[in-house]
C-alpha cells in the first residue's frame, strides 16, 4: 500500500518543504518552526468560533476542525499545520464514554480498572473516522505547498486517562495495573495501540505529511516499566504508519530517562522538552537522529530579550544533531500573547 496519487507528499506539494526535508535529516537555508498546541485558546479567533460548540464536536466538524487547524498558519506563519482535533477522539468514536472538561481534560463516564472492563472495549469500526478524514482533506486543499502533521497519542498516555478516569499527576492507578495485573494491562495497551493506530493512519492518508505520536506522561515511567510494558505498544501505534513512508515524530514530556528506548519504536524524529538541552538530547540518541523542541513554554511570558535568548541558545544546541524542528517543550499555555509566538517565528526564519 502506498499513499494517493493526489496526496500532498506524493503530487509534489509539500515533499521539499522545510518541514518535511527537516524531518528526513536534511538541513536546510532556514530551521523550519510550528509550536505544539499552536490551535487552541491562544488565539482569539479560536475562542470566538469555538463559542456554543464542545470541544469533541469542534474536532468532528469537518468544516470547523480544518479552520482551526489554518487559523495559526495564516497568523505566525508556521512551517506546519496540526490537525486540530485530541488524543482521546478515537476512544470517543469507538464508543467510550469520554468528554473534554473546559480547563481540566479528558474525563471518562466509566474508568477502565479491570481485566473485564479492558475485554469490553469496543473495536472502533473505520467508518467512524470519516469526520477525521474528511477535516484532514479539507485542510491540506486549503494549506497548498504547508505540509500537514497529524498526530495521535500514543498507549500509555491514552491508558493513563482510561483507567484514573481523568487527569492525574502521577497516573499511579495506571502504574498499578500494570504490575497487579500485566495481562488486563497488555490487553489494554493494545487496544489503545490499535484505535490511535487506525486514527493516525486515517490522517495520513487524507492528506496529511507527517506523523505525531504523543506519549505526554511517559515521563511518570521508569525505564524498566516502560521496555518492559509500554514500548512495544508504542511501536505497534506507529506501525499502522509505516508502510506510508511519512515521516514520524515521537515526544513526551520528561522523557529524558527514556529517549532512547522512545527511539527505537521506529521514528524518524524525536521531540525533546525543556528539560533537558538538544545537545544532550542528541548525545543520549547516539547523534544521528533529527530533533524537535524545545523551547520552555514559561518563557512565553518572559520579557522579549529573555526569550530571544533562550530561543537563540536552542537554536545553537540544536546544531549538534542532524538537523531540527524549532518547536516548544511542551504546548503553547492558553494564557501566551499570540504575537510571541509569531515574533518567534520572524526570529527563527531570520536566523
Ligand atoms: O494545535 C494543536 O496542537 C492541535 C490540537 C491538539 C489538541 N489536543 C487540541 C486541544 C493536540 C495535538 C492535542 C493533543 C493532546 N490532547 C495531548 C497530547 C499533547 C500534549 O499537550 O501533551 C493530550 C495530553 C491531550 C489531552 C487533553 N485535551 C488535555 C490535557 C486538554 C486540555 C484541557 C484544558 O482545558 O486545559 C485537552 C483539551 C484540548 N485539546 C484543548 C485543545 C485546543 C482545549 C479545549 C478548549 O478549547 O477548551
Amino acid at each position: 500500500p502506498t499513499l494517493p496519487a493526489e496526496h500532498p507528499l506524493v503530487d509534489g506539494r509539500t515533499a521539499s518543504s522545510a518541514l518535511v526535508t527537516t524531518y528526513r535529516g536534511q538541513r536546510g537555508d532556514v530551521t523550519p518552526v510550528w509550536f505544539m498546541r499552536q490551535a487552541g485558546r491562544s488565539l482569539p479567533e479560536y475562542r470566538e468560533l469555538r463559542v456554543g460548540t464542545q470541544m469533541l464536536d469542534a474536532c468532528l466538524d469537518p468544516e470547523l476542525s480544518s479552520e482551526i487547524t489554518l487559523q495559526p498558519v495564516r497568523r505566525h506563519g508556521v512551517d506546519a499545520g496540526i490537525f486540530f482535533s485530541d488524543i482521546v477522539i478515537p476512544l470517543k468514536l469507538a464508543g467510550v464514554d469520554v468528554d473534554i472538561v473546559p480547563g481540566r481534560g479528558p474525563v471518562l463516564g466509566k474508568p477502565v480498572r479491570t481485566a473485564a472492563d479492558v475485554a469490553a472495549l469496543p473495536a472502533l469500526d473505520p467508518s467512524a473516522l470519516a469526520p477525521v478524514a474528511a477535516g484532514v482533506a479539507r485542510t491540506v486543499a486549503q494549506l497548498g505547498t504547508t505540509p500537514l502533521i497529524g498526530f495521535a497519542g500514543a498507549p500509555f498516555t491514552l491508558a493513563a486517562y482510561l483507567v484514573e478516569g481523568g487527569p492525574s499527576k502521577d497516573h499511579l492507578m495506571a502504574r498499578t495495573l500494570m504490575h497487579a495485573d500485566p495481562d488486563a494491562w497488555a490487553g489494554l495497551l493494545d487496544w489503545a495501540a490499535t484505535v490511535t493506530g487506525q486514527f493516525l493512519r486515517a490522517q495520513v492518508l487524507a492528506g496529511a505529511s507527517a506523523a505525531q505520536l504523543f506519549d505526554s506522561w511517559v515521563g511518570s515511567l521508569s525505564l524498566a516499566d516502560y521496555t518492559a510494558h509500554v514500548q512495544r505498544h508504542s511501536a505497534k501505534a506507529l506501525s499502522a504508519v509505516a508502510d506510508l513512508g511519512v515521516p514520524t515524530v515521537h515526544f513526551g514530556v520528561g522523557s529524558g530517562e527514556v529517549l532512547s528506548a522512545m527511539r527505537d519504536i521506529g521514528a524518524d524524529v524525536m521531540g525533546v522538552d525543556w528539560r533537558i538541552p538538544l545537545a544532550e538530547a542528541s548525545r543520549r540518541l547516539g547523534g544521528g537522529v533529527p530533533l524537535q523542541g524545545n523551547v520552555d513554554p514559561a518563557l512565553l511570558a518572559a520579557p522579549w530579550p529573555v526569550l530571544e535568548r533562550h530561543v537563540l541558545d536552542v537554536l545553537e544546541s540544536g546544531k549538534a544533531a542532524p538537523a531540527h524542528v524549532l518547536n516548544l517543550g511542551h504546548g503553547v499555555p492558553p494564557e501566551t500573547d499570540p504575537d510571541v509566538l509569531t515574533r518567534i517565528v520572524e526570529l527563527v526564519h531570520s536566523r
